[in-house]
């Protein structure tokens, strides 16, 4: 995700705030910029690219404040005019996160003469910033948050102010001596200061040389508590994480609540898309969906078939993307590829023969600019932000995101739900990102059963109906990462082979949240426990029965039953890293696999 860095001192600001952002570059980002106040104007420098591609431009540049961005584009196309930091006037901004209503935003500004340069959300904000400016930053910045709808950490300058602001985008302001400094993360200042202020939402800071000064956002001061770090660099990366994979399950409530944000409408009961061209009639025509994808992508897309077969109606053949270029039949009228990379060469290739054969095609993907991107009809991204664990978790949990509102958007057009129906699904879906927190604020029983069943060697993961893709997801973390042997099976199908395999020493992880097969899975429980295996349930927490039938039961917060795979997914993920890391295994980095495969 973005980086954002910002400094206010004694020294020559350039040189910190490039140092600065290097140190945020594990974070992923595709362009580079900063902004210094010397003497009279604001000079902004920005390239397309690595941090030092921009170093090469950049001249001697004095001035002792200034601002600095890496950006990981979500708006606009990773170029260097989309690059922040994007001014209006002698202000210059930096922003992370998404402002949901910039399209209105820039008409209204538009008309009073303001001029767009790039495609970003974030220039709105430098015009509106603008736009306020009477005679003092902190005063325009905070009459502009109160217009923006939305996520942002942000910083601005003008002359020698400095201010940052945040909402649900991380900030943390450095303590220096005769210095201060902002940055998203606290690796980026570490090197300078150990004293740090975290930004909590809805606050304000004007930073000065001598002085940090907080703020709500009606401009009463608000005292805040400098906090002393002890960590390492390394573990700064991982904000103190053991692990990326562990960062990045704790992210999935951050990363699901910007895959939804400014598409979901609950009042309205409407969703919508930018970067899809999908007509209405289009989308009415449908007569079936291929969805194409590998690995944790795959199981993602067969969580969605059942989506649009269940919400809108319209049947889907899921395929593995190896697979699919050598299958004689036919794909649907629409292809939807999944692939969080962007880049993996089975899946480009089953793009590339679906289009030959004159399929229109969609791609749910994460990376801006990746080359599926390039080749497809319509792009939906996942705005999961970056990740560097090899195994997916905040991905999936994206992916899962959009599938949802497609298969609802069009259950919409297709006239199989009702806008009562959408608008109650809507509100449900917009509670996962606090539902999935809670699941990761509680996770003793999780850890419980990963140590007492860290040494098996084989697991079974079982599922029924829309938790069938989740077992898979479950079994395929669990080998990726704690190398144990394990499968994830529809429950119905067990008693046709695996049954055999079942004994005291196979530990059996059962999705069985309430719905329609709920009974049909407690039976098959039954069936497994009468060869003695371990059964770990994963249930609804209004479910007083099952903890009769099974050895251990986590339970997920209530939600409608077609949601609740997207919860049972956190458990399946943290039993697995949990696992893997009793096992004492390389998590982020298993043997033999790679995050991003680009040969066939
Ligand atoms: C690799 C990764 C998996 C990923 C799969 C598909 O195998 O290790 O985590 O699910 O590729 O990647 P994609 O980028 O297409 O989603």
């Amino acid at each position: 995700m973005c980086g954002i860095v910002g400094y206010n001192g004694k020294n020559q600001a350039a040189a910190i705030l490039i140092d600065s952002l290097k140190r945020l570059e594990y974070r992923g980002y595709d362009s580079a910029g900063i902004a210094v106040f010397d003497t009279n104007v604001v000079e902004v420098y920005k390239e397309k690219g690595r941090i030092v591609d921009l170093e090469k431009t950049l001249p001697s540049i004095s001035g002792t404040v200034g601002i600095g961005h890496t950006r990981w584009a979500t708006h606009g196309r990773p170029n260097k005019v989309n690059a922040h930091p994007h001014t209006s006037g002698n202000i210059a901004v930096v922003h992370n996160g998404i402002i949901e209503n910039y399209q209105q935003l820039k008409e209204k500004l538009s008309r009073t003469g303001y001029e767009f340069v790039s495609d970003t959300d974030t220039e709105a904000l430098a015009h509106l910033i603008n736009h306020y400016y009477k005679d003092n930053l902190i005063d325009a910045v905070i009459s502009a948050l109160k217009d923006i709808r939305g996520s942002y950490a942000i910083a601005a300058i003008c002359g020698s102010e400095l201010v940052a602001a945040r909402k649900d985008s991380p900030l943390v302001i450095g303590i220096g001596e005769g210095e201060n400094f902002i940055a998203s993360d606290i690796p980026a200042i570490l090197k300078y200061t150990r004293k740090i202020i975290f930004l909590d939402d809805l606050e304000v800071a004007s930073i000065t040389p001598d002085g940090v000064f907080f703020f709500d956002t009606c401009k009463s001061p608000i005292e805040k508590k400098i906090n002393l770090i002890e960590w390492n660099i390394e573990a700064a990366e991982k904000s103190g994480y053991e692990h990326f994979m562990l960062k990045e399950i704790h992210e999935q409530p951050r990363a699901l609540h910007e895959t939804f944000a400014g598409r979901i409408s609950e009042l309205e009961g409407n969703i919508s898309f930018e970067g899809s061209n999908l007509t209405e009639s289009q989308i009415k025509d449908i007569s079936r969906i291929s969805i194409i994808a590998c690995g944790t992508s795959y199981n993602a897309g067969f969580l969605g078939k059942y989506l649009f077969e269940q919400l809108a109606g319209v049947h889907v053949d899921i395929e593995i993307a190896s697979e699919f270029r050598y299958a004689h039949s036919s794909p649907g009228s629409l292809v939807i590829v999944i692939t969080q990379s962007g880049e993996t060469a089975d899946t480009l290739a089953a793009l590339r023969e679906a289009k030959s054969s004159g399929c229109r095609t969609l791609a749910i993907t994460n990376v801006m600019g990746s080359t599926v991107t390039r080749e497809v009809d319509n792009v939906i991204y996942t705005r999961s932000g970056p990740e560097i664990g090899v195994a997916a978790t905040k991905t999936f949990i994206s992916q899962l995101g959009v599938l949802y509102l497609l298969a609802l958007y069009f259950g919409k057009i297709r006239g199989k739900i009702s806008s009562d129906q959408m608008k109650r699904m809507l509100v449900a879906m917009k509670m996962l990102p606090a539902q999935i927190t809670r699941i990761l604020n509680n996770k003793e029983k999780i850890l419980k059963f990963a140590d007492t069943f860290s040494s098996s060697s084989d697991f079974f993961f079982i599922g029924r109906t829309l938790n069938y893709p989740i077992a898979l997801e479950g079994a395929l973390k669990l080998k990726e990462i704690s190398y144990i042997h394990a499968e994830g099976y529809a429950a119905g199908e067990l008693k046709h082979g695996p049954l055999a395999l079942i004994t005291k020493n196979t530990p059996v992880v059962a999705i069985a949240t309430k719905g329609l097969t709920y009974d049909k899975v407690v039976n098959n429980i039954k069936e497994i426990k009468a060869r003695d295996a371990p059964v770990l349930a994963i249930a609804d927490e209004k479910d007083s029965e099952i903890e009769k039938y099974v050895d251990a039961v986590i339970r997920i917060p209530t939600t409608e039953d077609i949601l609740s795979p997207v919860l049972s997914t956190v458990v399946v993920q943290l039993l697995s890293y949990y696992i893997a890391k009793a096992r004492n295994c390389p998590i982020d980095q298993p043997r033999n696999l790679a995050k991003s495969v680009t040969v066939e």
